[in-house]
């Protein structure tokens, strides 16, 4: 076979780079979350150092795997399902190549800044201005690639998924510049545009669509199309995902104020952001049964393929998450689940469960093909990890909804005088237990990822990557 790449062959470079560091951010990120899990088990462990404290390393973790791991993912499935299901390469190889440097230099800015202390102290938003200016000029470049080569497309039809990869970018865009308009005073400090309860509704409705179209109008883009591919099956309805598709989208950006019950923010705001929540199990559910239903004939399947397990769990704990999360989005139930660790169970029943799940899925199943493989080095140890992955994910989200209901119990009990049942430091000692769970938890998710690494070095190792271009050049000339 010949393997010289021509120009009407896909840019696989750019995927190869980007699902590699998914791989490598995922390992740091996830870590990184293990060593924060367990300084709230032995808290000796911030070494009485700034930089390490928790404080300071909690949000690290958080860019790391949302912007890092879930960003190289998301964009590593993006541009290789635009590529196929568009028939084309994509529009610059050049802008495609500053997309990758320029989002590796903002996390490195990340990791530099971030323990330092430098932050805007809005969650999720944390980078300061001059970082956050690069982001805003890196993500225009990368909405000029996607929808340049959607523009210049061979096919007549959009593929489904690249409507759920479209609006992510685009929401994203507009929630970050949005949210990040700032006075600077100096190099390292800027200060919010708006203020009070304002400056409140803005940031979540900011952090409640990163969730919305970060963490999950992007990653469904990803099950659209990888979830029928691996499955060999078509997607069980083309109709129900456009239905889906708009309701969601419709939906999602209303239900910001949930993070703001009980607040200074005006009382029908909060329950307007509640009722959209409840809505919003609908579409979220449309989904995942048009996910899930995609395997109609093929379950048996499920058997064998360890990479068909990660996307199908993946969608039983999406599933999960969003009916969850309407039900925490109401008023009462809020108010025992606020502040307590049952937020953060829900986060990483999504988190863990459905976005680092589905793009372990999706990164198994396109590796092979970018570096000209069968298949990956060893299928058992893709079935070590689906394991490791599954465990570690229940025993995080069981630890944190026992302490969550627990400290929410705790903290309201009151005695006949009206006085406190318990202390603060009461609650927390009956946490501890539940730490040490979700640290070893972590702990089993964390080393799966080390397979993972293991596994895809030595599928690597033995790749011919000019061979996977060339078999996709022809793929394209064979479809016309
Ligand atoms: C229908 C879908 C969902 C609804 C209505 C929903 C609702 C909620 C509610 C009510 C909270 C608690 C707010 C608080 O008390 O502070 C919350 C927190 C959160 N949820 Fe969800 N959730 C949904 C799906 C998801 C999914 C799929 C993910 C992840 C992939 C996710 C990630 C988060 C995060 C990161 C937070 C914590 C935000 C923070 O306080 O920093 N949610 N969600
Ligand atoms: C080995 C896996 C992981 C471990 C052990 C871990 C651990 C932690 C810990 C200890 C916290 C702080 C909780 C607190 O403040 O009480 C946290 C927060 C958070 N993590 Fe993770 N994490 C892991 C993976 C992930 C992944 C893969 C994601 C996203 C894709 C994620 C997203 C988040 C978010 C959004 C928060 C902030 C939640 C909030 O403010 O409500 N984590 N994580």
């Amino acid at each position: 076979m010949s393997t010289a790449i021509s120009p009407t062959a896909y840019n696989y470079k750019v995927v190869r780079q980007f699902a590699i560091m998914t791989v490598v951010w995922g390992i740091l990120g996830m870590g990184l979350g293990v060593f924060i899990a367990s300084q709230l088990v032995w808290p000796e462990l911030n070494f009485g150092l700034p930089w390490t404290t928790f404080g300071r390393l909690r949000p690290l973790h958080t860019n790391l795997v949302i912007f890092a791991f879930g960003g190289c993912a998301l964009f590593a499935t993006s541009y290789y399902v635009v590529q196929r299901t568009c028939q084309t390469r994509l529009i610059s190889d050049s802008l495609a190549a500053f997309h990758f440097w320029g989002w590796q230099a903002v996390i490195i800015g990340a990791i530099v800044t971030l323990p330092l202390g430098y932050t805007t102290t809005k969650e999720y938003a944390e980078l300061e201005w001059p970082l956050a200016i690069l982001l805003a000029v890196v993500w225009v470049v990368y909405g000029l690639v996607f929808f340049g080569t959607i523009v210049k497309r061979k096919t007549k039809h959009i593929y489904v998924g690249n409507w759920f990869y479209g609006a992510f970018i685009v929401v994203t865009a507009m929630l970050h510049i949005v949210n990040h308009m700032s006075l600077p005073v100096s190099l390292f400090k800027s200060y919010s545009a708006y203020s009070g309860a304002t400056d409140a509704m803005i940031q979540w409705w900011y952090g409640h669509n990163a969730v919305g179209f970060f963490l999950t109008t992007g990653f469904l883009g990803m099950m659209y199309y990888f979830v029928p591919k691996q499955a060999e099956r078509p997607i069980y309805s083309y109709r129900l995902s456009i239905v889906h598709f708009w309701a969601l989208i419709t939906l999602y950006i209303w239900a910001g104020p949930h993070h703001l019950h009980y607040t200074a923010l005006p009382d029908w705001a909060q329950s307007l952001g509640m009722a959209m929540s409840i809505i919003l199990l609908a579409p979220s559910w449309g989904g995942m049964i048009n996910g899930m239903m995609t395997l109609s004939g093929a379950w048996h399947k499920l058997r064998t393929d360890p990479i068909l397990r990660f996307l199908v769990v993946s969608l039983a704990f999406y599933g999960m998450s969003t009916f969850e999360g309407p039900m925490m989005a109401i008023k009462t139930v809020n108010s025992l689940s606020h502040y307590t660790d049952w937020t953060i169970g829900h986060v990483h029943a999504g988190a863990l469960g459905w976005v680092a799940m589905i793009s372990i899925g999706a990164i198994y199943h396109m590796i092979p093909k970018l570096f000209g493989r069968v298949q990956m080095h060893s299928i058992g140890l893709i079935n070590t990890h689906f394991w490791l992955a599954t465990i570690g994910t229940v025993l995080y989200i069981a630890s944190m909804w026992v302490n969550g209901i627990t400290q929410g119990l705790m903290w309201r009990a009151i005695n006949d005088d009206g006085t406190l049942t318990y202390s603060f430091v009461e609650a927390l000692q009956a946490s501890h237990p539940g730490y040490i769970v979700r640290a070893l938890g972590g702990a089993f998710f964390a080393s799966g990822m080390l397979f993972m690494a293991y596994n895809v070095w030595r599928t690597v190792r033995a790749s011919n990557p000019a061979e996977a271009e060339a078999a996709a050049q022809i793929a394209v000339v064979g479809a016309h």
